[in-house]
């Protein structure tokens, strides 16, 4: 009999907010392996707002996703059966198999990982995607420099946890933002930054500036952004001269909420730097980036922090709530 398996396809597109009929699970049969194939039980399933974006028919930096097919995302698991001289049965390897309990590849996409001192998850947070995305927006742009000050927004999440760390690493001041007293909290007591503002409160760009400049005595020298509207906008009238801002995401916005700014008389009386950057188009950087945060996870020097869905079927609900803010940590799905 035909062993099945389940996977999560995109069942339509969202009018604003996702909801969970945009999604269908189905049944199908676990691939057949063919030469030179690897078959892989994936463990845990990454979400990532950049899935939202996806899930639109518009324009942007990657093309959308396909109405039937099955939704992207990076997964972590274990080789089952290999044809493939580079994998054998038991390797841990990181992909890009999508909403889906098993992955069929021909080992391209496909990454051996050595789990002895980092746990499996992990590729898929501080030391995958999201950790390079904070290495590389803070290293590459924004580029600050000790006793400089670096703001960072959605500061609790899967990137912004990085960032901080890195940012006090290299002895500046980092100043997060976050949703509600909680993740306040964890942002300074457990991730060591030195302030941190709790968006729900400061939720017009006054309030936010007023506590920026508290937070920031000495004004914001980088801005390292996921979020956009109130907290870019307030952040923007607190920076100093050539200051840098690496736009890395605008969450806030994904689904219509308004991002629009108003300080834009900073960016020239400042003489600001803005730049946008997509992580997967820097792939010659990753093995540095992925050496330094494997380091620093497996010395305890990088903590973090997960939320864990269980199964498959709990993925669109855990889904809709990263993109609220109901994630504490990186957002993943256990699958097995
Ligand atoms: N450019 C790239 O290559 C790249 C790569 C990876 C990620 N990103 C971007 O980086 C950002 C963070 O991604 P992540 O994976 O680390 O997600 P995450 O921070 O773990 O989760 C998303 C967080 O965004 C915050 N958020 C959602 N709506 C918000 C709003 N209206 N106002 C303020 N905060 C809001 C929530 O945190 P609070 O509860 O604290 O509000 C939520 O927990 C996203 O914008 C993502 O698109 C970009």
């Amino acid at each position: 009999m035909t062993q099945t398996c389940q996977r999560i396809v995109l069942a339509s597109r969202p009018r604003g907010n996702v909801t969970p009929d945009n999604f269908r699970l189905e049944s199908v049969p676990v691939p057949t392996v063919g030469p030179g194939q690897v078959l892989v039980r994936n463990h845990y399933l990454s979400l990532d707002p950049y899935m939202r974006g996806r899930m639109d028919d518009s324009k942007s930096y990657a093309a959308p996703q396909a109405i039937g097919d099955t939704m992207i995302g990076g997964t972590a698991g274990l080789v089952e059966v290999s044809n493939h001289p580079k994998f054998a049965p038991g390797d841990a390897v990181v992909g890009q198999f999508g909403w889906q309990e098993y992955g069929l590849s021909d080992g391209t996409m496909l990454n051996k990982v050595d789990t002895t001192h980092v746990p499996l998850s992990a590729f898929l947070g501080p030391v995958g995607m999201p950790g390079v995305t904070a290495w590389y927006g803070l290293r590459e742009i924004c580029k600050p420099k000790a006793g400089e000050t670096v703001l960072v927004s959605a500061a609790s999440g899967a990137v912004g946890s990085v960032v901080g760390q890195l940012a006090k690493l290299s002895g500046c001041r980092a100043v997060g933002i976050a949703g509600g007293p909680e993740k306040c909290a964890y942002v300074r007591d457990e991730l060591g930054y030195d302030a941190c503002l709790d968006h729900r409160e400061l939720n017009d760009v006054r309030s936010m500036s007023a506590a920026l400049k508290e937070a920031a005595p000495n004004g914001i020298d980088a801005v390292f952004e996921n979020v956009g509207g109130v907290c870019l906008d307030a952040a923007l009238a607190r920076m100093n001269a050539f200051g840098r801002i690496a736009l890395c995401g605008l969450i806030a916005g994904y689904e219509g909420g308004d991002i629009s700014i108003h300080n834009t008389r900073a960016l020239l009386v400042s003489r600001l730097t803005v730049r946008g950057f997509i992580v997967s188009e820097h792939l010659d950087l990753w093995p540095k980036a992925l050496a330094e945060l494997g380091q620093g996870v497996a010395t305890g020097k990088i903590k973090y922090r997960e939320s864990i869905a269980d199964g498959l079927a709990a993925a669109p609900e855990a889904f809709i709530g990263m993109l609220r803010g109901r994630n504490f940590g990186k957002q993943l799905v256990k699958l097995i």
